[in-house]
């Protein structure tokens, strides 16, 4: 990719115009795991199954290379502050804390970092000893994402994790310990699982009063071993009662649904996915990293090369982007919605013109469908998602397709 961190190529003159450039954030994935989980399409890898017998994880070296990475983007964000940071993966935890502090030092030495920036660090259970979240915290980590999926042994086994409930509660221990905000991901309808199973999950993660929970109902992504040989998972009438009882007994316990999928408390919400769902910008660096990047009269979307060998090399060479595509203008409405409409407060009219570039006549008229089938309501300023908006998104999501 000669062009993609050209930013005359990105300057020049295009349709679009954007009046000021919207928030940025940094995303950086590592991308390996102890074990691959058969339902995961994101891009990890098992380090074992690639290294030779007794080979460590390169660290140092892929350090190296995000750091060349970052810099080879830099002309793209010149001048612009960074608001948050996420370091997700892959099991970013399998990283030590010391090599978390010179990512952390790399990225302060060549960006500047909103002073209260969130940063996020993505954890699995059973991937730490003690006072490992704590060196984390001490690194400048801000807040834990933790992996739990479950509290169940029996569903533990069947996704795959190779973590157990005991582990799971020691992390969650561990991280409310040592930071003053966290998250618990968990994943409902899964193979086996009966609603009472679901709130004893739910019951147990609230016991630890976690100030956001993200919920995902399990999905079988193509190219995964799940979807090779599918499991059993609950019909789906009562994967909604599941998903009616996290929202009620979260809602209980003071964590509100902010988005169909996270809930948190007052002054908890993640401000690094409230970015991306406000159709904000992100430069991701790492194997396989996307990013979305505005500029004056275009939307970039440049990806790293995915191989985590692959990318180390080009990313030394100064060559990490794979593709960098750029959206086409008839497609920017969708791609804001994708965003925008997962969020219970939505969006107002005026954000959506700044950050596409368009005029709201571009989406009048999927808005009036949208009003008329009961999905949305709105007022003078802002457009948000119904109850029933909310439950058949992705139908209300389309409407917006080119
Ligand atoms: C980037 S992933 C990985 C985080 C971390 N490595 C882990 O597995 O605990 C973030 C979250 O997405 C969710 N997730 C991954 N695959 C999923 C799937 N097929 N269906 C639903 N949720 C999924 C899991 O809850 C997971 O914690
Ligand atoms: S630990 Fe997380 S990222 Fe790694 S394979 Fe499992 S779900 Fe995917």
């Amino acid at each position: 990719m000669t062009h993609a961190n050209d930013v005359r190529h990105w300057m020049r003159p295009g349709t679009l115009q954007l009046q000021s450039l919207p928030p940025l954030s940094l995303y950086i994935h590592l991308p390996w795991c102890l074990k691959k989980c058969p339902y995961c399409d994101f891009n990890s890898h098992e380090w074992s199954a690639t290294a030779a017998e007794g080979e460590s994880m390169p660290e140092q070296r892929y350090l190296d290379a995000l750091r060349a990475d970052l810099e080879a983007s830099l002309p793209l964000i010149w001048g612009r502050t960074v608001h948050s940071v996420f370091i997700g993966g892959g099991t970013p935890s399998l990283f030590s804390p010391e090599a978390i502090d010179r990512l952390l030092a790399d990225v302060r030495a060549r960006l500047r970092l909103d002073a209260d920036a969130e940063i996020t660090l993505e954890a699995n259970p059973g991937t730490f000893e003690k006072d490992r979240f704590r060196a984390f915290r001490q690194a400048g980590v801000t807040r834990l994402s933790i992996g739990v999926q479950s509290f169940n042994d029996a569903h533990l086994k069947a996704l795959g994790r190779v973590h157990d409930r005991a582990q799971a509660m020691a992390a969650v221990e561990e991280a409310a310990r040592s930071f003053d905000t966290f998250n618990l991901d968990l994943m409902y309808a899964l193979p086996g699982q009966t609603i009472a199973d679901l709130e004893a999950d739910v019951r147990t993660a609230l016991a630890f009063s976690p100030p956001h929970l993200s919920v995902y109902h399990l999905t079988l992504e193509p190219n995964t071993y799940f979807a090779k040989y599918p499991p059993t998972l609950p019909p789906e009438d009562e994967a909604w009662a599941m998903l009616d009882r996290i929202t009620e007994l979260t809602g209980a316990a003071g964590l509100e649904r902010y988005e169909v999928s996270a809930y948190a408390r007052a002054g908890h919400r993640c401000a690094h996915n409230l970015n991306y769902w406000q159709f904000g910008d992100y430069l991701g660096i790492g194997a396989g990293a996307h990013s979305k990047l505005s500029f004056a009269h275009r939307v970039a979307r440049p990806v790293r090369v995915r191989e985590p060998r692959l990318y180390m090399e080009r990313a030394l060479a100064g060559n990490a982007v794979a593709s960098a595509e750029e959206v086409k203008r008839a497609e920017l409405p969708f791609e804001f919605m994708l965003n925008a409409l997962r969020l219970r407060e939505g969006f107002e009219l005026q954000r959506f013109m700044e950050r596409t570039g368009l005029p709201l006549s571009s989406i009048e008229p999927a808005l009036k469908q949208a009003l008329e089938k009961g999905l949305i309501e709105r007022d003078t300023t802002r457009v948000w998602p119904t109850e029933r908006g909310f439950d058949f998104l992705s139908d209300l999501q389309a409407l917006f397709l080119p």
